[in-house]
C-alpha cells in the first residue's frame, strides 16, 4: 500500500514520553507519513559545526516503528540567533531600506553569501546523517519559498546579484537603457553598477524596471532552493524531494521550481483567517490545485491541508462537521496522490499558539480526529488504485507568472488582478461542472477543444504565431480585454493598433478603450442586459462577428465581444470583465460551440471532478455545503463510495467508477 495520509509533526515541542503516545494514535488513525524538523535548526545544530540530530533520529525511529514514514523539512526558512550574531547581513532589507529582523520566520536574505555557506555545511551534514535512514523517504526545501517575502530583499548582496543579472540578460547597458525606457524622467544609466533594487522613490516608479526585478527574484529564489535539491541529490539518491508551493503565489515562478523537485507539494487553508469569507470559495479552491497539478503537469501531495480552525493572533471559523474531509478529498478530486494534514497537535507557545491540529492542545482525540480516521478508513484504499492517475479536461486557462507580475505592477483598473480574474472564467466553468486544465500560453494546447487566454498583456511574435496556429488548426480560443499592449519587457507595443497582430485572429481592431474607473458598463448580449465590470475595448470589426455591444456610454452599440471563424477554428475576443451572469451565459455559448461535456448536473457547492488512468474513470462528487442536495451524471458510473446514488448528505464525498471503452 503506498502513501497517501499523514501529518506535520513538531516532536520537539512536546515531553519525550509523548513520543510514543503520538505515534501509537496516529497509527491508530492511519498515519502513514510525517513531515518534521522543518523549523528546528537550532535544535540540530545549537552551535557552529555541532550537529545533534540524536533526538531526531530517534523520533524517525519511533515513528518508523509504527509504520510511519518521514519526510525532513530543510530548516532554512529560520536561521537561529547564533548565526545571525555572527552574520547579521543574512537579515533582509525591506523596500524602505529597513532591517527585518530575528524573532519571527523567513528572516533571511536569499542571496547572502554567508548564508549560503550555513546552508552549504547544515544541509550536508543532515542529508548525509538521514541518507540511509530506513525511516525517511524524502526531503522538503526551507518551507513555502516567497511566503513572507513580498518586498524582500534588498540588501546590498542582492542588488549586486540583480546587476549581475541584468548583465547577463541584455549585455550592453544601451539594451536596457532602451529596454526599460530610461528615457523617460531622466533614468538612463552609464554602468549595470548604478542600478539598484526598487526601493522606495519619491514618486512613481520604472513598469520595465520592476518587472525584471520581479523576475530576478524568483530566479533568485529558484537558485536558492537549488544550492540545497543538489547537495541532497548527491547524498540521498533514494529519497525523493518536493517543496510545499501555495497555489496561485506569485513570487516565484513554480514551473521554474518544479524542475528541481520529483513532484510538487501544496499548501492549503480555506478557512484561513486572512480570507474575506468564512471560508475560501469552492472554485477558488478547486482552481488553485489544477494549478498546482499543472506545474509539473503531475499529480501532487497536499503538504499541508487544513485541519482544524486557523489563527495567529486572531481566529477563523472551525470547520463544520465533515468539511475537512470535504476539503481533503477535493485535493484528491484534483489530482493530490497523498494528503498530510497541518498539524499532529495544536501547539501551545509561538506564533501558532492558535493554529488547530488535529488533536486540540490537550492531545485527546476528539472530532476532527475521528473524522480524519473515518475518512482515511473509507478511502485510503481506493487512493491506492488511482494514484497517479491525472484528470483530463477539455478546456485549459492560460496561467503566466509574467502576466501576473505585469498585473501586480500596473492593474490598469485598481480592482483588476490577475489571478482572480482567471477564477472568474474558471468559476464558470467550475459551476457547469466541467474540468479544467491550467497550462502556459506555449504548451502544445491542441489536446484542448477550448483554450481560454485572459488578459493576454505581455505579447511577443511566437505566442501570437502560437494562438494563431492553434485555432488555424481547429482550436477555440477566447482572447480578453488588455490583450497585446505591451511587449516582453512591459513597454508599450506602437507598431500595431491593438490587440497587434492577434487582430488578424479574432478579426477585429481595437482603437478605443475606456477603463470603467468608479462604474460598472452594461452590455447587450442575446436580448438581454447585463453588468460588465473594469474594462471596455472599444471595438471595430475587420471581418469579425458581434456576438455582444456596449449598451453604456459614448461607445454603446460598438462590438464588446466578436467571433471570427479563422482557419479550422473560431478565436473570440471578450473587450470588457463580464459580470457574473454574462460569465455564465458567456461560459455556456463558448462550451456548447466547443463541443465541451459536463460531467453532470447540480447546485453550486456540489463539485464534480474526474481522474484517468488508461481503463478506468474516477469521478468525485463532492457536497460542500450544509444541505442536502441532488445531482445528476450524465454518464453511467458505478457508485463506490456513497449513501444513496444522486443524493448528498451535507458535506459528502461521494466516488463512482467507470470503465473506459475501448478505442477501435
Ligand atoms: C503555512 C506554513 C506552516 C504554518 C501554517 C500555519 O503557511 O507553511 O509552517 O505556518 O502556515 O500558519
Ligand atoms: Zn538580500
Amino acid at each position: 500500500m503506498s502513501i497517501h495520509f499523514g501529518v506535520a509533526y513538531y516532536p520537539e515541542h512536546w515531553p519525550r514520553e509523548r513520543w510514543e503516545t503520538d505515534a501509537k494514535l496516529m497509527q491508530e488513525m492511519g498515519v502513514q507519513v510525517v513531515r518534521m524538523a522543518e523549523f528546528s535548526w537550532f535544535k540540530m545544530e545549537p552551535q557552529e559545526g555541532l550537529f545533534q540530530f540524536e533526538w531526531l533520529e530517534e523520533a524517525v525511529a519511533l515513528l518508523n516503528q509504527y509504520g510511519i514514514k518521514t519526510i525532513l523539512g530543510t530548516p532554512t526558512a529560520a536561521p537561529p540567533a547564533w548565526m545571525i550574531e555572527k552574520n547579521p547581513e543574512i537579515q533582509p532589507i525591506d523596500h524602505h531600506g529597513r532591517r527585518r529582523y530575528f524573532g519571527g520566520r523567513h528572516h533571511n536574505c536569499h542571496s547572502n553569501k554567508a548564508y549560503r555557506v550555513h546552508i552549504k555545511r547544515f544541509v550536508t551534514a543532515y542529508a548525509q546523517r538521514f541518507a540511509e535512514n530506513p525511516g525517511v523517504i524524502g526531503w522538503q526545501i526551507d518551507n513555502e519559498l516567497g511566503n513572507s517575502h513580498e518586498d524582500l530583499c534588498m540588501c546590498g548582496s542582492c542588488r549586486l546579484q540583480f546587476q549581475r543579472w541584468l548583465a547577463v540578460k541584455y549585455r550592453t547597458i544601451e539594451a536596457l537603457n532602451d529596454a526599460w525606457g530610461t528615457a523617460f524622467w531622466s533614468q538612463g544609466y552609464h554602468r549595470f553598477s548604478q542600478i539598484i533594487p526598487p526601493l522606495i522613490t519619491a514618486a512613481g516608479e520604472n513598469p520595465s524596471a520592476l518587472l525584471d526585478w520581479k523576475c530576478y527574484c524568483s530566479d533568485l529564489i529558484v537558485n536558492f532552493a537549488k544550492w540545497q535539491a543538489d547537495i541532497i541529490r548527491e547524498y540521498c539518491p533514494n529519497q525523493f524531494i518536493t517543496h510545499n508551493y501555495m497555489g496561485f503565489n506569485q513570487k516565484v515562478n513554480y514551473y521554474d521550481l518544479g524542475t528541481l523537485l520529483d513532484f510538487v507539494s501544496n499548501d492549503s487553508y480555506p478557512a484561513g483567517y486572512w480570507q474575506k469569507t468564512p471560508h475560501q470559495p469552492d472554485s477558488e479552491i478547486a482552481a488553485s490545485y489544477d494549478v498546482v497539478r499543472g506545474y509539473k503537469k503531475k499529480p501532487f501531495w497536499m503538504m499541508e491541508q487544513q485541519a482544524g480552525i486557523a489563527g495567529w493572533e486572531y481566529m477563523a471559523r472551525a470547520p463544520k462537521p465533515g468539511q475537512m474531509a470535504a476539503w481533503a478529498m477535493q485535493s484528491v478530486a484534483h489530482g493530490a496522490d497523498s494528503i498530510l494534514f497541518f498539524r499532529w497537535r495544536t501547539c501551545a507557545m509561538g506564533t501558532e499558539q492558535f493554529w488547530h491540529g488535529i488533536l486540540g492542545h490537550s492531545g485527546n482525540p476528539g472530532r476532527t480526529y475521528q473524522e480524519a480516521k473515518t475518512l482515511i478508513q473509507t478511502f485510503a484504499p481506493y487512493m491506492d488504485e488511482f494514484e497517479g492517475a491525472m484528470p483530463n479536461p477539455q478546456v485549459a486557462i492560460v496561467h503566466s507568472f509574467r502576466q501576473n507580475y505585469a498585473f501586480d505592477i500596473q492593474p490598469n483598473h485598481p480592482e483588476l488582478r490577475y489571478v482572480e480574474h482567471l477564477n472568474k472564467y474558471y468559476k464558470a466553468l467550475y459551476e457547469k461542472k466541467i474540468p479544467v486544465d491550467f497550462v502556459q500560453g506555449m504548451d502544445d494546447l491542441t489536446n484542448y477543444k477550448l483554450v481560454i487566454a485572459p488578459l493576454q498583456y505581455l505579447m511577443n511574435p511566437r505566442l501570437e504565431q502560437h494562438y494563431m496556429e492553434y485555432v488555424k488548426n481547429g482550436g477555440h480560443l477566447v482572447l480578453t480585454m488588455r490583450t497585446g499592449v505591451k511587449d516582453e519587457t512591459n513597454l508599450c507595443m506602437t507598431d500595431m493598433e491593438l490587440p497587434g497582430r492577434l487582430g488578424e485572429l479574432c478579426g477585429i481592431e481595437i482603437p478605443e478603450y475606456d477603463c470603467l474607473l468608479g462604474k460598472k458598463g452594461g452590455i447587450l448580449y442575446g436580448k438581454k442586459e447585463y453588468v460588465i465590470e473594469k474594462w471596455c475595448d472599444i471595438i471595430t470589426l475587420q471581418g469579425a462577428s458581434l456576438i455582444a455591444e456596449y449598451s453604456t456610454s459614448f461607445y454603446k452599440q460598438s462590438p464588446a465581444i466578436t467571433e471570427h471563424m479563422y482557419g479550422e477554428g473560431v478565436a473570440w475576443y471578450v473587450g470588457t470583465e463580464p459580470g457574473k451572469e454574462l460569465m455564465e451565459d458567456l461560459m455556456a455559448y463558448f462550451a456548447k460551440a466547443s463541443d465541451i461535456e459536463t460531467l453532470g448536473a447540480a447546485a453550486d457547492g456540489v463539485e464534480m471532478m474526474t481522474r484517468e488512468s488508461d481503463d478506468k474513470v474516477w469521478l468525485f462528487v463532492i457536497n460542500h455545503t450544509r444541505d442536502e442536495q441532488v445531482y445528476h451524471l450524465h454518464d453511467r458510473y458505478t457508485l463506490l463510495e456513497g449513501e444513496k446514488e444522486e443524493f448528498l448528505n451535507p458535506y459528502e464525498i461521494q466516488l463512482h467508477v467507470k470503465t473506459k471503452h475501448k478505442k477501435g
